[in-house]
């Protein structure tokens, strides 16, 4: 696609888009683009803390320019933990409608500091009454994630070698072209090696299990599944992806200390030890805005040219079931001391 060219056709889109569905759909690819480019300044460079604050004023300052009444559901912690876009806080004009947001402006902060692959700006947001994200604490979750054609096919509650055999079945593939990804924890050494004994392949991750979550959804990253432990506010925006691509996830909360539970219990009560689906974690008309940082298993990072950068995005709803990936040239970005 012709970048420039294709930016003229997204402000087009926009326009017919929101004025129809009054959705800011189109408008959060801006949000995540300017995560990105901001937050990329930073990428190699060692300084995680830094690339993550640059990308939470670039997220923070693009939704605050949108018509949205919008609340951060999931964000970078409590508000007394977080200056920026914390839980709770109010984004947007505060015109228009009222929208759930979960943010998470630096996915893989160290892969940003280190210039490792899958760094990813994202979020996940629904229009109040329209579409649910699960408020989920911020604790850990054992997870998986498959693309459409596995849907239906996998269970949490069963050995990872049984979803294994599923997924050879349900994607027509040989046991050893399956791949796996997982985050290189030592809690995953047993699961490691129960795939690795089926003669599948296993994907190891150093961070940014959302990306590759991402990429398990998308028959051509070369990915087909995502398993094992994550953080739980990752693994709900990853269910907002799920959902829009039609494919499944599954996932069961893992709670290093009772206060967890307790917690977990006073946001959404129910019984919260339950394995949960999709879309007890995603519901609705959810919408799904991802950019790259760094290049990585779905999108491309942040290239710069003499005169402009180029930003990947891939951005998508449940309602359409609309998967977008856009190429954006930006020739006037905005830069951090455009914010300060
Ligand atoms: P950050 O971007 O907050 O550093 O999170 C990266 C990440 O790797 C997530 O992708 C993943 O879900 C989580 O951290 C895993 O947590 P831990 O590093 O504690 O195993």
């Amino acid at each position: 696609m012709g970048s420039f060219k294709g930016e003229a056709v997204i402000e087009m889109d926009h326009r017919a888009v929101t004025a129809k569905f009054k959705s800011p759909h189109l408008d959060f690819l801006r949000v995540t683009e300017r995560a990105a480019l901001l937050s990329a300044r930073w990428v190699g460079k060692g300084l995680k803390h830094e690339a993550d604050d640059a990308a939470c004023k670039g997220m923070r300052s693009a939704l605050n320019e949108l018509d949205i009444n919008g609340t951060i559901v999931i964000g970078e912690g409590e508000m007394d933990e977080a200056p920026m876009l914390y839980i709770g806080e109010k984004v947007g004009s505060g015109d228009g409608p009222e929208v759930e947001i979960a943010v998470d402006p630096l996915e893989g902060t160290n892969l940003c500091a280190n210039g490792m692959p899958n760094a990813i700006a994202v979020l996940a947001g629904c229009v109040k009454g329209e579409g649910k994200l699960l408020h989920a604490p911020d604790c850990y979750m054992d997870k998986i994630v498959v693309g459409p054609e596995c849907k239906g096919a996998i269970d949490l509650s069963v050995p990872a070698r049984v979803n294994i055999t599923m997924m050879h079945k349900c994607l027509g593939k040989k046991v050893d072209e399956l791949t796996i990804g997982i985050l290189d924890r030592p809690r995953h050494e047993d699961l490691i090696r129960e795939i690795r004994e089926t003669g599948a392949r296993v994907h190891l991750i150093s961070d940014g299990d959302l990306s590759v979550a991402l990429a398990a959804l998308d028959p051509d990253s070369g990915v087909d599944g995502l398993m094992g432990i994550g953080g739980a506010p990752e693994g709900v925006i990853s269910a907002a992806a799920a959902l829009c691509y039609g494919g499944e996830m599954q996932a069961k909360f893992v709670w290093s200390f009772p206060e967890e539970r307790e917690r977990a219990q006073g946001m959404f009560g129910g019984d919260v030890d339950r394995i949960l689906h999709t879309t007890d974690l995603a519901s609705g008309h959810v919408q799904f805005c991802a950019t790259g940082i760094t290049g990585g298993d779905m999108l491309k990072g942040v290239r710069y040219r003499r005169d402009f950068a180029l930003t990947e995005s891939i951005l998508m709803r449940s309602k359409t079931g609309t998967i977008r990936r856009i190429q954006t040239m930006h020739r006037n970005f905005k830069r951090q001391e455009d914010l300060d």
